[in-house]
Parts: C-alpha cells; structure tokens; sequence
C-alpha cells in the first residue's frame, strides 16, 4: 500500500509498504518552505523518516532535505554528488548513479536519466518498489523517449510528472510521457507554485484520460491518497 501526501510544488511524503513487509516513510524532494506548502521543516521534529530521496540539486528539490534529515535521522538517497554533499553537511546517505538498481535492504530503488540541469552531478528521477508497488517521480524533466524503457521495465502504478512548463514538461509533453510510460495513475506537480509554471491540472487530466486508460489524481498540497 502507499499513502502519499502532496506538500505542494514537487514534495512528496509516503508511507510505502517495504519489501521486508515494515512500513517506510519517505520524502521526496523535500522542499517544504515552498508557498504552497502544508507542512514546516520544525513539523518533523521526533518524526520517524527513513530515506529522503533528492533528484537534483535545484534549491527547489534539494529544498530542506538536509535540515529534516538532521531533525528525522533520515538518509538522503540521491547521485553520487548529492550523497557525497549530504555526507560533508553531517547527514548520512546513500550514493548512487544513473541505471540500476541501488542495494538498499528494504527497497527496489533505481535513479532514472532526466534532461535537465544540476549543479551537483546528473539530474535524475527516481523508481522506488515496495512490497506491491512501484512509484516513478520524474523529478525535473523534459520529455525524452527512454521513458518508454522505464514504463516497460519497472511498470510503475503511479508516476509522479512535472506539468508547468518553461523549466520542464509542460501538459502536451506531460500527456505524451503517459503514453509512454502507461502508469495506472498519473499525479500532476511542479506547476502553479510560481508565475512562469502557471497550469491547469484539469487541462492535463482531460487530455490524459482522452489519450490513454491512466487515471489522473489532482492533489492540492495538503490532500492524502492511497493506491490501491
Ligand atoms: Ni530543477
Ligand atoms: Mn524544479
């Protein structure tokens, strides 16, 4: 089972079943001073966060990583430049590179390509199996073809994808990379949380659900939902 909870822009927070059976709360690009964040970096204080997965080193989704993972305990998982950051800041992670699956005990993990930038090594997305599902965050990106690869591959029951345009994928690209990746469930981010990524979620769910059997899932910031 996952429960995810949408804290605005491109943070997720997950409870997701392990492949052990134990329960694992995850954050993903943890940016939660965000404008349209629900939650404070102060809110995870004596919180239980087990991995926090960062897929580039933009201040929007490197975010506030490093502080919740002092407060929580939790690793940052992330490409090798990013661990290697989070180690010299005094939080412990686990490093990785693009392409196969990290040796993490209770979780299928793979970090993914994305075409974008990053100070900090490669921009990536990542995979993450639990016991009965599999989430693909696509991180920053623009549309590139070897999302088909991860569709087929890793048949993720729900892709998380960036939809506001100018920086990454807008809802044209958007659409298409659901095509290409045919997850059960689609959840829109990276929009409407500043001027120049302004869009309309509705507009990406009619065009999705029009093009394809993927189900869009609209959460605002705040809003929780569980799959299956
Ligand atoms: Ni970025
Ligand atoms: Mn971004």
């Amino acid at each position: 089972m996952a429960i995810i909870k949408y804290l605005g822009h491109s943070a997720f927070e997950i409870t997701l079943t392990g492949l052990d059976g134990s329960e694992k709360n995850i954050l993903i690009d943890p940016w939660v001073e965000n404008p349209l964040s629900p939650v404070k970096v102060s809110d995870y204080k004596n919180r239980k966060v087990d991995y926090i997965f960062v897929t580039h080193d933009h201040g929007d989704h490197l975010g506030n990583a490093i502080e919740i993972a002092k407060l929580t305990g939790a690793k940052i998982v992330g490409i090798f430049e990013i661990a290697l950051y989070a180690k010299e800041q005094g939080v412990e992670s686990i490093d990785g590179n693009i392409g196969g699956r990290l040796k993490i005990d209770d979780l299928d993990v793979v970090l993914t390509p994305a075409t974008h930038s990053s100070t900090r090594g490669a921009p990536t997305g990542v995979v993450i199996r639990g016991k009965d599902i599999t989430l693909y965050h696509a991180g920053d990106t623009g549309l590139f073809m070897e999302m088909s690869l991860i569709g087929e591959l890793y048949m993720p029951d729900i892709a998380f994808l960036p939809i506001g345009g100018h920086y990454t994928m807008g809802i044209r690209e958007a659409a298409k990379a659901v095509q290409l990746i045919r997850p059960k469930i689609a959840i829109p981010m990276h929009y409407n949380t500043f001027p120049p990524i302004r869009a309309d979620p509705e507009e990406f769910k009619k065009l999705v659900e029009k093009q394809t059997p993927t189900k869009v899932v609209i959460l605002k910031p705040g809003d929780t939902f569980t799959y299956p």
